[in-house]
């Protein structure tokens, strides 16, 4: 695992952005898993104005989201299939056909995980999984408990989540879904690279343990410690509990793969 720490929360989703933009510069028809939630907005409108300026095309890109709230329609507004259409997809050269979000209204929610990781495997895996963390340390919608091997299901989100994304419903919790589909902690393991993404000082103590502290199911972030090609980009907020910054300040400015993005934080802002 590498722990990128930028100065601010713009310069850490630019950076993010940016990785992404490269890997599909790199190949045309990545398989690129997506996450929602307010961390991912600006990384979504760095990528739509680097398209935009012709700089990026997603006309052979393929997507899997994470998660979806069961129970709520693809077109209401609080779906994550609304959020991606709304931020990303209407925004850049996407074929909406070849974008992915679990069913979250299917009368069968077993059949639709067996699908989706059905659909998942027949595209040759995820390239690319871009991931925020919850305030409960889910990655996705995998909640306290959530076995590190287990695959996309129905799972019960705790109050911790449904808090923290009351703000979407008007601030009331109690409007929050109480159950959402969501890629397993296995499911993402799979994924050829992982790439987390968190911001604020509200994440800084869940981020702390994820990365530095033991790998628990009660923190399904901390299995990300498992993967070999793991990338952690955050903000100097959300880094204030890491205890190893020197480290990963070091590896940034040193490494030779970091070199490209270097120059983000003397000034540069395209992707
Ligand atoms: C959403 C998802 C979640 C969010 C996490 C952070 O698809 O997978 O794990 O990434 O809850 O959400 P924000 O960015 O709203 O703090």
């Amino acid at each position: 695992m590498e722990v990128i720490i930028q100065p601010n929360v713009e310069q850490a989703a630019e950076l993010t952005a940016r990785l992404i933009a490269a890997r599909l510069r790199a190949k045309p028809d990545l398989v690129l898993g997506l996450a929602t939630g307010r961390t991912m907005e600006r990384v979504y409108d760095r990528l739509a104005d680097t398209q935009r300026s012709g700089g990026l095309d997603f006309s052979r890109c393929r997507t899997f989201n994470l998660d979806e709230y069961i129970g709520i329609p693809a077109e209401d507004e609080h779906s994550y299939r609304y959020y991606m259409n709304h931020h990303l997809f209407s925004r850049v050269n996407i074929d909406l056909a070849n974008t992915h979000v679990p069913d979250g209204m299917a009368t069968n929610l077993r059949a639709e995980a067996a699908r989706y990781e059905r659909l998942i495997r027949e595209a040759g895996g995820i390239d690319l999984q871009l991931l925020g963390i919850g305030e409960a340390g889910h990655i996705g919608f995998n909640e306290p408990l959530s076995a590190l091997m287990s695959r996309t299901r129905e799972k019960a989100l705790t109050p911790v989540t449904r808090q923290q994304n009351a703000g979407m419903f008007g601030g009331d919790p109690d409007k929050v879904p109480k159950r959402a589909l969501t890629m397993g902690v296995g499911t993402i393991l799979e994924a050829r690279e992982l790439l987390l993404l968190a911001t604020g000082a509200a994440k800084a103590s869940i981020l702390a343990k994820a990365v530095e502290g033991p790998i628990t199911g009660m923190i399904s972030a901390s299995a990300i410690q498992l993967h070999p090609n793991c990338k952690v980009i955050i903000d100097s907020e959300a880094a204030r509990k890491l205890k190893e910054r020197d480290y990963y300040d070091w590896i940034f400015q040193n490494e030779p793969e970091w070199q490209q993005f270097r120059a983000l934080t003397s000034g540069s802002t395209s992707p």
